[in-house]
């Protein structure tokens, strides 16, 4: 093949997705406005159809709560649909200065950032942070997300993995680091096992060793705490954290992503990271939509009650019907096939047959050999939904003859 083929390069890179089973398909899917989780699915011949969707990370189904759908629109109608430029030209609108003191008020800080997603706060947010620290060293868990991941690659500096949640060699690390400048970077609720950091023990040994903490509060900010502010608020440790770093797009059900922390901090990231600047800023709608959406999840407590119980009755469902789910302390429903190939073709077989979309996970998200369903139930998916999607997943798993519960998990070396 000649090295300028371009697009036999491409077909290359593709083949050897298809070859390794991890092409991704996505589902084309148009949400319902006042019905979630119901969507529609266009299928590829084009016709639709109603599905129901188990897969969200619009945990409260706050994306089409009334307050939330009316300060979108209202400010649209007011201040038009574009930002119109980046945060230093002509981008700094009203709406997102307010949505900006909003998350510092959930968060207890002095001052937040607003970046166009969560993924981009991470890269450009560790990435800037540790680069303006000298010689500093980050030390990052195993399981950090990929925008985390790029954020330190991006940054330069050296870095430590952490064994995932392993409080000893943390410990160890940062004794052997010595006196030098360090930043410890990880996640509350980790997203694909459902599992919490120990975030209290992190922030002793960070006090113990002189070292700043970043938190990544994404599947928790909306979720955990009397004012949805996350796992820190529900420990009562949010204020020993030094930056805590949230989503609009999940708990919260629009679109967007933040930093929080000491006004000092917030200004050197504002001044200094390019994918905070040279971009242009949230548009004001969906400012104005967050700063609804945190509002309303400030006050109200029970979405976050509804929405732990049907995470608790799905996980209960589906344990007694024998089916292979991760035990977790949190909303996060894992039920494990451990092969990509299979795991797709459940996820077909359910979307298909059932109506049932249950996105598969499979590497790089996850090690190979803990391929998985990962369901997100919401304070919306009632009892009737949660014995269809049991009777609907017991007829797959006889079906393809998957792994039952008690079968364990094989981790194969990535
Ligand atoms: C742990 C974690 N951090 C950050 C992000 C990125 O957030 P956003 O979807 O707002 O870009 C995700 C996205 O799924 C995530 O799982």
């Amino acid at each position: 093949m000649p090295e300028t083929d371009y697009q036999a390069i491409f077909r290359g890179a593709l083949d050897r997705l298809h070859g390794e089973r991890r092409y991704r398909v996505f589902a084309d899917i148009e949400r319902i406005a006042g019905r979630f989780p119901a969507a529609r699915w266009r299928q590829p011949d084009g016709s639709s159809r109603e599905i129901t969707v188990w897969c969200s990370n619009d945990y409260l189904g706050m994306g089409q709560h009334p307050a939330v759908v009316q300060a979108l629109t209202e400010t649209a109608r007011r201040c038009g649909v574009g930002a119109g430029g980046t945060r230093n030209i002509a981008g700094t609108t009203s709406p997102l200065v307010d949505l900006e003191r909003e998350l510092a008020d959930l968060h207890g800080k002095e001052a937040a950032l607003v970046f166009t997603s969560g993924y981009v706060s991470n890269q450009t947010g560790i990435a800037t942070l540790a680069r303006l620290i000298p010689h500093c060293l980050i030390l990052s868990d195993a399981y950090n997300h990929n925008s985390m991941i790029e954020g330190v690659r991006q940054s330069g500096c050296e870095k430590k993995i952490f064994r995932h949640n392993d409080l000893g060699h943390l410990e160890a690390l940062l004794r052997e680091a010595g006196a030098r400048p360090k930043l410890i970077v990880f996640e509350s609720v980790y997203s694909m096992d459902g599992d919490v950091a120990p975030i209290g023990a992190i922030c002793d040994l960070a006090e113990r060793y002189g070292a700043l903490t970043y938190i990544d509060e994404v599947h928790a900010v909306g979720l955990y705490g009397p004012r949805g502010a996350g796992i820190a608020e529900r420990d009562g440790v949010m204020h020993r954290l030094d930056v805590i770093e949230g989503t609009l797009a999940k708990g919260f059900g629009v679109v967007g992503g933040y930093i929080s922390g000491t006004a000092a901090m917030c200004d050197a990231v504002r001044s200094h990271a390019p994918g905070f600047i040279f971009t242009t800023a949230l548009p004001p709608a969906i400012a104005a939509a967050a700063s609804a959406s945190i509002r309303h999840l400030k006050r109200s407590g029970a979405e976050r009650e509804a929405h732990q119980r049907q995470a608790a009755r799905t996980k209960a469902a589906l344990a007694a019907a024998g089916l292979p789910v991760r035990a977790t302390e949190t909303h996060i429903v894992p039920v494990m096939v451990g092969d990509a190939e299979r795991c797709k073709a459940a996820a077909d077989r359910l979307l298909e047959r059932h109506g049932i979309y249950i996105q598969p996970i499979n590497y790089p998200t996850v090690p190979r050999g803990t391929e998985r369903l990962r369901i997100t139930p919401t304070p919306f998916h009632d009892e009737a939904q949660i014995a269809r999607l049991t009777e609907a997943l017991l007829e797959v798993w006889q079906a393809l003859d998957l792994p039952r519960a008690g079968t364990p998990v094989v981790e194969a070396a990535a």
